[in-house]
């Protein structure tokens, strides 16, 4: 079995940051959320695996290399296009050429990762595998509808009326007849070649599509909200561990973990929390689920449930800074000269709240 993630698309839900930088090297407790998947994939035993890139490529595969430094091959795969999920899938036709594939969205995370998954996949050889969770909206996401003995009745994609509250997560197991399914569908109304299409055009076909509830929890991380919600689910899952300085006027409570020669100085942290290297934090609150990236500067202000990429500095701000998606190099600070108005240079689809 070979693997595919997807890691290419547009990622218009999380502009300004996919302007410069792909979505899915974005840190979720200051980890590049890419390198999940390709964890995952090396844990079911996937040691092959083809990434589809789009415009961000070049930043993706410096990034991720050759793969040796998870002990897998990686090769990179390049879409000219975002046109959809299924045209991603055909973009990899000749790579993925006879073998049977698990793909990953790219910007997916699942706690429990894909082995389980995987070896049902194995153990019952259907010509397709997808896996659902109950959700609360489900018409923004791909819905399957079940026979009454569980099996796969029918899938739609953003239904106006669900008729299930069963989400298809991002991750699908396929035979090479995944191909022939998505040749014949049509683009939708958005324009894409959709994979609930190709994966119905498989059930229209009396194609073997089977269906696996996952049982830990699920997130497509497309969105600020979602973003910060795995950085929590994250966090909560890791073990203090202090590397860097923290000075005796600081606090440091709960699971806090700190990166080699970073500094605390007179600060209060209260995890979980993860800072990364060669960071200072000085007359700071760092309140839970935030994760500051290397080389940033925190100082005279109060931040919590945030992300914090490398080497921005936030200093001197007045109330507490929530619910914060910080991109790289970024300065956020208390005007020092007069006139103290607020002043902002924002790039397109930048976001402001101010509180
Ligand atoms: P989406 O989040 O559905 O699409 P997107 O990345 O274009 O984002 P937005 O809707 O905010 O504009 O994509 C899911 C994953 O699949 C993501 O990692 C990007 C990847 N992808 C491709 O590789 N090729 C494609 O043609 C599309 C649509 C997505």
């Amino acid at each position: 079995m070979k693997g595919l993630i997807l890691s290419g698309g547009k990622g218009t839900r999380l502009r300004p940051l996919t302007y410069t930088s792909a979505k899915q090297l974005i840190p979720i407790a200051n980890k590049p959320i890419l390198h999940y998947g390709i964890e995952f994939m090396k844990d079911a035993g996937i040691k092959d695996i083809g990434i589809i890139v789009g415009d961000t490529r070049a930043e993706i595969m410096e990034q991720v290399g050759d793969g040796s430094m998870w002990g897998v091959n990686i090769e990179f795969i390049h879409q000219p296009e975002p046109l959809g999920l299924a045209h991603a899938v055909l973009t990899a036709e000749k790579y993925i050429g006879d073998d049977t594939f698990t793909m990953y969205l790219g910007d997916n995370l699942l706690r429990d990762g894909i082995a389980g998954i995987v070896k049902e996949y194995h153990e019952r050889n259907p010509d397709c595998m997808i896996l659902l969770t109950p959700v609360k909206n489900p018409s923004q996401f791909g819905v399957a509808e079940l026979k009454e003995d569980g099996s796969v009745k029918k899938l739609v994609e953003k239904p106006a009326e669900p008729k299930s509250n069963l989400a298809l997560v991002g991750v699908y197991l396929f035979n090479s007849l995944i191909f022939e399914a998505a040749r014949k569908i049509k683009p939708s109304l958005r324009g894409e070649l959709e994979i609930t299409d190709a994966i119905q055009q498989l059930l229209d076909d009396g194609r073997d599509v089977h269906s696996a509830i996952v049982e830990g929890w699920w997130k497509d991380t497309g969105k600020l909200d979602d973003m910060l919600e795995a950085n929590r689910l994250v966090l909560d899952t890791l073990e203090k561990n202090i590397e860097g300085n923290v000075d005796s006027a600081s606090k440091v409570e709960g699971r806090v973990i700190i990166g080699p020669n970073s500094r605390i100085i007179n600060s209060s942290i209260r995890g979980p929390v993860i800072i990364g290297r060669n960071v200072v934090i000085e007359n700071a609150f760092i309140g839970p689920y935030t994760s500051i990236q290397d080389k940033c500067e925190i100082s005279n202000c109060e931040l919590e449930h945030s992300i914090i990429l490398d080497e921005s500095k936030i200093r001197d701000v007045p109330g507490r800074l929530s619910d914060c998606l910080i991109g790289r190099q970024v300065v956020v600070e208390k005007a020092s000269i007069k006139p103290q108005a607020t002043r902002l240079m924002l790039g397109d689809s930048s976001w402001v709240s101010l509180g």
